[in-house]
């Protein structure tokens, strides 16, 4: 069974929407892990509401950042995932994690990289009066949202369109995307050199 662990520091929509993909066989494999750096997060009750093995490991904890990711690497290991994906992980991550799970980390953020790494970036687009916007799902390196894309999803910004209201379409758009790129890494189906790009 394909085993995918799942990082989150909050609300854990995405998360959600993995579990569901599971559940109906969209996605050929399981949760086997929900890691969280937050104590709070939301995510954690929707793992628990769906029975499924959780894990906070509070970054407050440690004093620095190897030291919290050794931690994360051990967790890990432990649970020996296909693929970890960062779904709203809201951390970055040392050579400690990076270079113990090769290509086996993505990780889903709100823009059309490489425009708008890092946060805030809903605002940013309304700010800049772009007339796009979407979300990219990409292998994690050690470049901070900079490693290799895998697939993008694309929306048009409404005229007067509130961050609040493009933050649901953003949302909406990665529950279809992430669960749809996680069952092709389930199925062995990843192409790397070929991404994938979708308009909504
Ligand atoms: C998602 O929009 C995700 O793209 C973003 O956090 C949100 C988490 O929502 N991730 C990042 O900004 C990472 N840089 P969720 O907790 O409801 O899944």
């Amino acid at each position: 069974m394909f085993k995918i662990a799942v990082l989150i520091s909050g609300n854990g929509s995405n998360l959600e929407a993995i579990i569901n993909a599971c559940k109906n066989n969209i996605i050929n494999g399981s949760v086997d892990i929900v890691i969280s750096n937050n104590p709070d997060a939301y995510g954690i009750q929707r793992a628990k509401n769906h029975s499924l093995n959780y894990k906070i490991i509070d970054n407050k904890k440690f004093e620095t950042r190897e030291d919290f990711d050794r931690a994360l690497v051990e967790e890990l290991k432990y649970s020996n995932p296909d693929l970890i994906v960062l779904a709203g992980f809201m951390r970055i991550l040392t050579p400690v994690v990076i270079e113990a799970f090769k290509n086996k980390i993505i990780n889903i953020h709100p823009s059309l990289l490489p425009k708008y790494p890092g946060l805030d970036t809903h605002n940013s687009v309304i700010k800049n009066g772009d007339l796009k916007h979407g979300v990219t799902i990409h292998f994690v390196n050690e470049v901070l949202d900079g490693g290799q894309i895998i697939a993008q999803g694309e929306l048009s910004v409404n005229p007067n369109e509130t961050e609040k209201q493009l933050k649901r379409r953003i949302h909406s758009i990665e529950h279809i995307l992430l669960p749809k790129i996680v069952s092709k890494f389930a199925d062995g189906s990843i192409d790397v050199n070929n991404i994938i790009y979708e308009v909504f």
